[in-house]
């Protein structure tokens, strides 16, 4: 499937009842011959308007801590778990976020990334484990069929708790090692 179809299938997407709510699908952006992926959990409010994710207050800082690891939000593919907003931003439920990875899975493998960061549980559980502890887990390498695969915390934790910030901070380092890493390899 080339990005054309893709794209064009996702926006008339009907799979899950979060369709009915959308203003726009959220697919993603970036670079499609990037290295590296970043996946939050789905839109909020302004990107489900713009159709353009993480572009609220939680954007900002994603873009704020991107460009601290000097790397601009364009040279990089940004994506959701789910594409459509969940009413009142609640968590996406799980029956939605499996309908949903289907379009995830088929940007995966278009782009084939050698780095994802799952931006908060939501997403570290629906790509890494089922079962992942964000507080406990975060900042650890995975690694499956060659891609390296952390963990942190959601840029909307770490505005509502500063606490995070710092191991944030320290994530975003380790992002940044491993970027420079894999490019001399
Ligand atoms: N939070 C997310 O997880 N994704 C967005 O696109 C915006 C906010």
């Amino acid at each position: 499937m080339t990005w054309q179809e893709l794209e064009s299938l996702c926006m008339a997407c009907e799979m899950c009842p979060l369709s009915k709510g959308r203003t726009n699908v959220v697919f993603g952006v970036g670079n499609r011959q990037s290295e590296i992926m970043f996946v939050g959990e789905g839109p909020g409010y302004h990107e489900d308007m713009r159709g353009e994710p993480f572009v609220g207050a939680a954007g900002q800082l994603l873009d704020k801590m991107l460009a601290a690891i000097d790397l601009d939000r364009r040279a990089a593919y940004i994506a959701n778990i789910v594409k459509c907003r969940p009413p009142g931003n609640r968590d996406p439920l799980s029956e939605e976020q499996n309908a949903c990875l289907y379009w995830l899975r088929r940007q995966f493998a278009l782009i084939r990334p050698k780095i994802i960061v799952c931006l908060g549980r939501v997403a570290a559980r629906a790509i890494i484990d089922q079962n992942f502890k964000i507080t406990r887990e975060r900042g650890v390498w995975f690694e499956r069929k060659g891609v390296h695969i952390i963990a942190t915390f959601h840029p909307s934790a770490i505005l509502r708790d500063e606490e995070k910030k710092r191991p944030a901070w320290e994530d975003f380092k380790s992002i940044r090692d491993k970027i420079k890493l894999l490019a001399r390899t």
